[in-house]
Formats: structure tokens, sequence, C-alpha cells
């Protein structure tokens, strides 16, 4: 009988809403998981089901996804763990409709959802042993639409709007995936990103503010299930009619267009470049 090969996926923010929903659904598929978060107590419980219920591997990584410093530690310890990652899922997010900074002075909005794809993914890329075969998995949102990107004052949050924050980190998430994907053609790796749906998740639980409760309560309403919204990701990580499918934005687990502004080849490589001078002054 043929051995069945399992694989390795890494989930950022696994231990709620979508990320959680996509590990279990991974976990199904007998995907061994690299499980990242802020919270120790909720990783080891999340690790400890998960075991528990499919048999699978985990390993579980505290790190703040917002600190430049913490990720480009935890990247080395899982390059001296791992040597070959098949899926990289970046999915950790956040709304913050007041303004807040990094430990690295960044905006949170612009560090935690754009930065920390950027910073570990590209770390992962340097560093790995083996990245043949790897699927990049960036998740983005349709709020990206309506919005433009004004790259000078992205990273101090100028002109600070938390909802308009967050729409251009989801827009900043499609430019990073559209410009990885062509840096990467011709080699077997993958870049793609998606729309989870309008997911009932603790998304807007981190503002106090008593009308941003009730609009959050209002779009829960209507919102899909995490385990619903996590369809998207876990069809990128592991279907085979995407396997060399690269560059391209999903929603329902098909492929649509984007905003006009997002095909702007100049602003994602500009964006890539700001992006890179960030991490390389923050790690000096
Ligand atoms: N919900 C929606 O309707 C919707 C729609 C479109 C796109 N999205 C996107 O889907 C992704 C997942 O969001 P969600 O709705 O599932 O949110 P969620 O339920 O709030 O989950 C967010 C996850 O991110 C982790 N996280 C937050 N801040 C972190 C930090 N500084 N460092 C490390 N981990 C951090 C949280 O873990 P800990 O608290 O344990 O650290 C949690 O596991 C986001 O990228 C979001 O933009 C969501």
């Amino acid at each position: 009988m043929k051995s069945k090969i399992t694989k390795t996926a890494l989930v950022t923010g696994c231990t709620s809403g979508i990320g959680l929903e996509t590990c279990i659904g991974l976990a199904k598929q007998n995907f061994n998981l690299i499980l990242i978060s802020r919270s120790d107590e909720k990783l080891s419980s999340l690790s400890k089901e998960i075991i528990g219920k499919y048999g699978i591997k985990t390993k579980c990584f505290v790190c703040d996804l917002s600190s430049l410093k913490d990720i480009n530690k935890m990247c080395i310890e899982i390059c001296n763990y791992y040597n070959h990652i098949d899926v990289i899922i970046n999915n950790a997010g956040a709304i913050y409709m007041d303004k807040q900074f990094s430990v690295d002075g960044l905006e949170m909005t612009f560090a935690l959802n754009h930065m920390s794809y950027f910073a570990l993914t590209t770390n992962l890329l340097e560093n790995l042993h083996n990245i043949d075969d790897l699927r990049i998995i960036n998740v983005s949102s349709q709020a990206h639409r309506n919005i433009k990107i004004d790259l000078d004052g992205l990273d101090r949050g100028d002109n600070y709007n938390g909802w308009f924050a967050y729409k251009k980190s989801k827009l900043a998430n499609i430019y990073f995936t559209y410009y990885m994907a062509k840096k990467l053609l011709g080699k077997s790796i993958t870049v793609n990103c998606l729309h989870p749906g309008v997911v009932n998740t603790n998304i807007a639980n981190n503002n106090e503010k008593l009308y941003y409760k009730i609009i959050t309560s209002i779009i829960k309403y209507f919102s899909i299930s995490a385990k619903e919204g996590a369809q998207t990701s876990i069809y990128l990580a592991t279907n085979d009619l995407v396997s060399n499918v690269t560059g391209l934005y999903f929603k329902n687990c098909r492929p649509i267009k984007t905003s006009k502004v997002s095909y702007d080849e100049k602003v994602a490589l500009e964006l890539w470049k700001k992006s890179k001078r960030i991490l390389e002054k923050i790690s000096a």
C-alpha cells in the first residue's frame, strides 16, 4: 500500500476565527501544523485538541506578529526545526479603530496586517533549507476595494482612520501577493490571496467603544461561520487543481478580479521596496 505523505502547514492567527477553522480543516486532511499566536495558553489548548482528535503533529510558536524582531527570532527557530514547509498561510490580522503603534513604531494595522506577512514570508524563503513545492496564501479581503495606498505616510498612519487603514492593509496584501508571485515565476512556489467572506469572528473585538460594538454585532448577524470562511484558505492549501496556479485572488474557491489600482505594478514594487527598507532598518 502506498503510504500517505504528511505535509506541513504554517498558519498565523490560528487560535480564533478563520485561522482556527483552517487548522482544523488541514488537520482533517492529515497536515502537520505550525501554530502561531500571541497566547501560549490558547496555543497549548488548540494543539492538545487537534492532536487528540486528528493524530497529527503540531509545533507552537508564541509570537507577537506586530513585532518584526519577534518574527525574526521565531523564523530562526522555525528554520532550525524544519527543513521544508509545504504551506504558509498568512492569516493573522486585526482592525484598530483607534490609532496605535507597534513596538517598532509602525502604525499597528500596517505592522500586523501587512508587515507580518512580508517579514515572515521573505524570512522563511531566504532561510528554509528547501523551498520547493511551497504554497503561500495571504488572507486579504474585499475591503481592499475603493481605496488607494499613499506609500508616504502609510507606516506612520498619517490622517488615521481605522477602517481605511484596514482597507489599505488588505490592498497591501494583494500588491504583496501579485509582486511576489511574479518574482517567483518559474520556481515551484505559488502565491495567492483570498477573500474569506464576511465571517463571524473576533476580528473587531479589540475595539472597546460602544458604537463599534453595535456595528460589529449588526455585521455579525449577516455573516457566515468561521468554518465556511476557512474554505478558500483550505482549498488553496490542499487542492490539486491549484497546485500550479499563482498570482491570483480567490473568493468562494474561485479566482476573481481585484480592484483596478491593485494591478498597478509600480505601486507594488514601491511597497515591496518600502517594506524591505523598514525590515532592514529594524533588524539592523
Ligand atoms: N472576519 C471577517 O469577516 C474577515 C473578512 C475578510 C478578511 N478577513 C481576514 O481574515 C483574517 C483572520 O481574521 P479573523 O476574522 O479570523 O479574526 P480573529 O477571529 O480576530 O482572529 C485573529 C487571529 O489573529 C491572531 N492575532 C491577532 N493579533 C496578533 C498579533 N499581534 N500577533 C499574533 N497573532 C495575532 C489572534 O490570535 P491571538 O489573539 O491568540 O494572538 C487570532 O488567532 C484577517 O487577516 C482578516 O483581515 C476577515
